[in-house]
């Protein structure tokens, strides 16, 4: 981190999957532990840091959809990560003055930073949980205060469901956050993807890093279309339905970047009917 002091409940020794991506983001909040994670990725895939920023481009993208064309007013944004260019309330601001946001994700360095962004917020706030768990998150009063769920919320699961395990069951945890939306609500999901038998390089590649973050940050897991897209359940998938990051949507404000992480990073939207 640039300054102060570290706080006691954390172990800089060990990377954690938050910071290596800020080191991707080119941010500040990590340690060398994160960067040494980054920098074996790099070495086997030199636009790693390419695909995280997509992700963010992706991302904004999304919640201007969302905020602009289908006026959605509240988010939940489920394993938000650190703080970055172009959060969630400064984008949907941007379109919709009195958007609220509520940020969660279960690690305690974003939990700190997430809190200290938003100390002044009066419609933003973080609120420590596990994805996991969703009728913790979706019961937590945190949420309950911010979140009308009797209304459409623009549910955010950007790049998180890769970093749980089968056993976990991405699938269950997604329609655990789904069933609890009123229709009208959006979903928006990105996932690593196993890059196709026409792509052996990078499919060669996602397999080599998949390694290293098992090895390193727990379960990163590059899936295939088919596990991704029974994520959005029978919400109606919008065009151009689960592509590769920069080829949802492009616009002026994002260009799209084609780099090698194009066919293993996908993302989508969907709205519950
Ligand atoms: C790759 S980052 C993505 C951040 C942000 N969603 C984005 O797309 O820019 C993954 C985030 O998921 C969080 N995460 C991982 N496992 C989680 C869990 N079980 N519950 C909540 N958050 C989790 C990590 O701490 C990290 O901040």
């Amino acid at each position: 981190m640039a300054s102060g002091p570290i706080p006691s409940f954390l172990d800089v020794s060990r990377p954690s999957i938050a910071r290596v991506y800020d080191v991707f983001l080119d941010g500040k909040d990590n340690f060398e532990a994160d960067r040494a994670v980054a920098a074996s990725a790099l070495q086997i895939a030199p636009d790693s840091a390419g695909g995280a920023k997509s992700n963010r481009a992706f991302l904004r993208r999304a919640v201007r959809h969302m905020a602009a064309k289908a006026g959605i007013t509240q988010f939940l944004d489920i394993g938000s990560g650190l703080p970055s260019a172009g959060n969630v309330h400064e984008v949907a601001r941007a379109v919709r003055p009195s958007a609220r946001v509520v940020y969660t994700d279960n690690d305690p360095v974003v939990a700190v930073h997430g809190r200290a962004l938003l100390a002044d917020e009066v419609t933003a706030r973080f609120v420590t949980a596990d994805i996991r768990h969703p009728a913790q998150v979706l019961d937590d009063p945190g949420v309950r205060a911010f979140i009308d769920f009797s209304r459409p919320v623009g549910l955010l699961m950007l790049a998180i469901l890769h970093h749980i395990t089968d056993a976990e069951n991405p699938a269950a945890i997604a329609a655990g956050f789904r069933d609890a939306l009123a229709p009208g609500s959006y979903l928006a999901l990105s996932s690593l993807r196993m890059p196709g038998p026409d792509h052996p390089q990078d499919a060669e590649k996602a397999r080599e890093v998949q390694q290293l973050f098992n090895e390193k940050l727990g379960t990163c897991l590059w899936r295939e279309d088919d596990e991704i897209l029974a994520w959005f359940g029978d919400w109606e998938l919008l065009a151009p339905g689960l592509v590769p990051l920069p080829d949802w949507r492009p616009d002026t404000a994002d260009p799209p970047v084609r780099d090698s992480t194009y066919h293993g990073f996908v993302g989508g939207v969907a709205r519950k009917r």
